[in-house]
């Protein structure tokens, strides 16, 4: 596994060093203009290979080539020749050269929000992945770097403010009416991290003092109506600069660091070295337009981006395949973030709760993908390279004789990010990071991470690098670890316990077992860490001193978890650990805190449960217990519906959700967690052929269930959970406001006039946006005149602030109101809607999907729907189309009429014209599986 790797490695530097010329220094003018704008680079290249004098092919998209100029000297047309996506100049100068070139691009036609595009009348840039060859010509891969400077011209009233990386360093006036700047990176980056941002804003101003002593100014730029929303992110982005130094000993390396908000973003924001660029949900806050969510997102995003600096941007991705390497590690870094500014607990718990609503479905269908894709090169690399021909020469020899390899190469890595399997590489990526920190403990991990940078600071490396920095720094044994990188699906883990009171041991058997995914029919056996406690009767955490494992008897040390924790390494198919001196049959606590991205089926009890539920020191694990107790009545209940059995709610589970919400001794934001259901679409994913009907039906019926015999306690709780104080993003706060929201939830179910009147009361009287929009969806459940009239109400009060107007747009697109579709469909015309923004796309059509009575609905309305959608998005904004098309991914987890409406709009949007590559290869992908 691990051979195969470095022959990859070496493979691809193979290609670095036989065709790709390096340089140094980019120099970039921008004339920006309202029709067209001129763009020119001035690049020096040589070649890596002194001598050589093969081919010099760049990336371009959509560029209009003005000219084309070799050491001063314009080229023939008989040198070069355009396609479609490269430029390639046939017999460049054999040492080094200069190349300047010039290219017309229109910023104003662009809607695919990639390259350089207009957004509200100013010019931005989004590079990340493959955008900057929509700029202009070059190199466009992530491991070739160079220090940039930065020349930018524009009209001076339309644009006053001229933003690119690094430092300014000249500006002034010129004539017509336009003025110029010029900045400079003195850091080498890659292309990907380039930004230009040109347009009429104004920033929100503070300082750092870097614990070094360096005085870092801080500007956050938006439109100046929008300044006032900017103070939660400048705190967000303080508390991230002082949390990178504290904690992992990192600091600002620049005088200036921007962050730019616009509202017209495919995604959520971008790491662009020292001008991050943020989709302007992500940076505006008030108390009265966003919620206590939308702060905590901000805190996250913010943070996320800024922790790249290290992580992405002073070391980088060798190749695209690498993605994780920077962002499941920055993932991670912005949970432990969030975790050391709030609740650890909470926060464990929605991050686990979002990989299995958006990750498990996905590793464990047609998309399923390895965090870092491997065996497709392992097994060509292990061909070529059979006989350990590592020789310089030998790569060449190959390599060049093997031209039709290198466009494989390229090509799988172009579809890899066409497809971009976020939930595998962001959030799996991130619970990968966060094994090792399981494994090493903290301070292991902050070893592994100072190597990492005292190795490859400057560098573009790969995600062994990071393994064996890692592994190097604590000496460590990771045995078959690196599995988690190149093998997908979602391992099963299933774990049988038997207690012998005579010879006071108990043993624990595991065994695992990864399911087949596209591609990936034979599975190994993963490293999986599960961390244990072992609850005796009284509620507390038996001691365990030793453990009888692999025929050796270990002594084990704590190291530093809550409790008796023990981490326990399980790397085989099957394997027994047996432990000694324990006096009474101990109730199992494990995978605490979720220590490995894994579903772990056990024979507990639900007695064990509700136990665990009750007394275990690990908070997540009591909140887990609580699921699985949900999940087992859920599906039974689901199993009675398609029956037709009358549906009963179990009085044991009620009393648990009674208890849990009556103790005062728990964290508030933990009971609102605990007494939360899990979703319709974690269920349906736990079932043989998925029923959404059934499942839809089963939670509503929970839900009014527990809020009709609770009903007195939810009023408490709502009434006692007040506040006249001013709003405070804080931990008491935000709590305090989870328990009182859900509980309206739960309320909002009941048909009860007064009810209706509570809620209606909370919605008038609230002083902020998270009290006022949980009063809102309460009201929204039941159709009638009072849920039209506040529906109007607040978009009256909303309407000139779009990003609440989003939110109205998602409340109603995702209700579960039969036949919901027409409504949504009429929105469609509101005049607030705007397919060209990804926002009200998402809020709108992305809403509707998340209701899974509607969109799966068996009349085929939701599929109609989205199939129309998909193929009019796909015109505008490839990128955004294909997040939508991933829906339909899943069509054969359904019955078979679902499944043949579903199949007839994918096949419908593959026979579109001019499909872009995005939407071809998910939807084709998703027909084939
Ligand atoms: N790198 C960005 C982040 O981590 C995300 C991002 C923005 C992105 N645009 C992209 C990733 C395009 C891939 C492709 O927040
Ligand atoms: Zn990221």
């Amino acid at each position: 596994m691990f051979q195969s790797s470095v022959a990859f490695r070496s493979l691809s530097q193979g290609i670095v060093n036989y065709r790709i010329t390096h340089c140094r220094w980019i120099d970039l003018k921008f004339t920006l203009g309202e029709e067209k704008t001129f763009v020119s680079s001035k690049i020096v290249v040589s070649p890596r290979l002194q001598g050589s004098s093969s081919p010099l092919v760049l990336d371009g998209a959509d560029l209009k080539l003005i000219s084309l100029h070799v050491n001063g000297k314009e080229l023939k047309n008989e040198d070069f020749h355009v396609d479609s996506r490269h430029l390639t100049l046939t017999s460049p100068p054999s040492e080094k050269f200069t190349l300047e070139i010039v290219t017309e691009i229109y910023p104003q036609a662009n809607t695919s929000l990639e390259g350089l595009y207009k957004t509200s009348g100013n010019f931005c840039t989004q590079c990340e992945a493959e955008g900057f060859r929509k700029i202009t010509f070059y190199q466009d891969r992530p491991d070739i770097m160079a220090k940039y400077t930065c020349r930018i011209e524009a009209d001076k009233s339309l644009y006053p403010v001229l933003l690119s990386n690094g430092n300014l360093i000249d500006q002034g006036d010129l004539e017509g009416g336009k003025h110029y700047v010029i900045w400079e990176d003195p850091h080498v980056k890659p292309c990907y991290l380039f930004a230009l941002v040109a347009g009429q804003l104004e920033s929100r101003d503070d300082t750092f003092v870097t614990r070094s002593g360096r005085k870092v100014a801080l500007r956050i730029w938006t439109p100046a109506q929008d300044l006032p929303k900017t103070a939660h992110a400048m705190y967000s982005l303080k508390a991230a600069m002082k949390w990178d130094e504290d904690v992992f000993g990192l600091e600002y390396d620049l005088d200036l660091f921007n962050i730019v908000a616009v509202p017209d973003f495919n995604m959520g924001a971008m790491e662009n070295k020292s001008l991050n660029i943020f989709n302007s949900k992500l940076v505006l806050a008030s108390p009265e337009t966003a919620t206590d969510a939308d702060y905590a997102a901000i805190l996250g995003v913010i943070g996320h981006e800024y922790f790249h600096n290290w992580t992405g941007n002073r070391v980088t991705c060798r190749d695209w395949f690498q993605l994780s390497l920077k962002e499941g590690l920055t993932v991670f870094r912005d949970q432990e973030f969030s975790s050391d500014m709030g609740s650890r607990t909470v926060k464990r718990i929605s991050d686990v709760s979002k990989l299995r609503t958006y990750q498990f479905p996905q590793d464990a269908g047609p998309m399923a993908h390895p965090v870092r894709p491997h065996s497709y090169i392992k097994v060509k690399a292990h061909a070529l390279f059979s006989n350990d021909g590592m020789s310089v020469a030998l790569h060449h020899t190959v390599l060049f004789v093997l031209p039709v390899f290198l466009h494989i190469l390229t090509i799988d890595q172009h579809f890899f990010l066409v497809s971009f399997p976020y939930e595998q590489v962001y959030e799996k990526g991130a619970e990968v990071v966060r094994m090792y920190k399981t494994l090493l403990g903290s301070s292991g991990f902050r070893k592994g991470m100072d190597l990492y940078f005292k190795r490859h600071d400057g560098q573009a490396v790969t995600c062994e690098d990071f393994f064996a920095a890692m592994r190097d720094a604590n000496g460590a044994d990771f045995s078959n670890f690196l599995i988690w990188y190149s093998q997908a699906g979602t391992p099963r883990l299933k774990v049988t316990s038997t207690y012998n009171a005579e010879a006071k041991t108990y043993s624990l058997k595991f065994s695992q077992e990864v399911p087949a995914t596209p591609g990936q029919p034979v599975k190994e056996p993963m490293f999986i860490p599960v961390a244990l406690g072992l609850l005796g009767s009284n509620g507390n955490d038996i001691p365990i001193n030793s453990v009888y494992h692999d025929g050796k008897l270990e002594i084990i040390t704590s190291n530093g978890q809550p409790g008796h924790t023990t981490i326990l390494r399980v790397t085989k198919k099957e394997e027994e650990f047996v432990f000694n001196d324990i006096p009474e049959r101990p109730v199992p606590s494990m995978l605490r805190g979720y220590s490995a991205p894994v579903r772990m089926d056990s024979d507990l009890t639900d007695a064990d449960l509700y136990f665990l539920l009750a007394n275990d020191c690990d908070e997540f694990n009591r909140w887990e217990a609580g699921q699985i107790l949900a999940r087992k009545l859920m599906l039974s209940l689901v199993s009675d519906f398609q029956q037709n059995k009358p549906l009963v709610l179990n009085q044991k589970f009620l009393h648990g959700v009674k208890s849990i919400l009556g103790d005062s001794s728990l964290d508030k934001e933990f009971i609102a967690k605990a007494i939360t259901l899990p979703g319709e679409g974690e269920i349906m994913d736990m079932m043989e052929v998925a029923d959404p009907d059934a499942v839809h039906s089963v939670r509503s019926f929970i839900r009014k269930q527990l809020a009709s015999e609770l009903k007195q306690e939810f009023i408490d709780t709502v009434k006692s959970n007040r506040s006249s104080e001013a709003y405070e993003f804080d931990h008491p706060n935000l709590a305090r406001r989870a328990l009182k929201n859900i509980a309206l939830a739960y309320l909002g179910t009941l048909e009860d006039e007064a009810i209706t009147e509570l809620a209606l009361h909370e919605y008038k009287t609230a002083t902020n946006l998270t009290e006022q929009f949980a009063a809102l969806v309460a009201l929204d459940q039941k159709p009638g005149q009072t849920r039209d009239e506040v529906l109007a109400d607040f978009y009256d009060k909303w309407q000139h602030d779009f990003l609440v107007v989003n939110k109205w747009f998602a409340l109603q697109a995702m209700s579960d109101v039969p036949g919901n579709v027409e409504n949504v469909r009429e929105l469609l015309n509101h005049p607030a809607f705007d397919m060209r923004n990804p926002n009200k796309v998402y809020s709108l059509i992305g809403g509707f999907c998340g209701s899974p009575v509607n969109f799966h609905s068996k009349d085929g309305s939701g599929y109609k729907f989205l199939g129309e959608m998909v193929v009019q998005l796909d015109k505008i904004n490839p990128q955004v189309a294909s997040r939508m098309v991933s829906a339909f991914s899943r069509w054969k987890r359904y019955d078979e009429t679902r499944q043949s409406l579903a199949k007839a709009q994918l096949e419908m949007i593959l026979a579109a014209n001019g499909l872009s590559e995005n939407v071809f290869e998910i939807a084709s992908k998703s027909l084939a599986a």
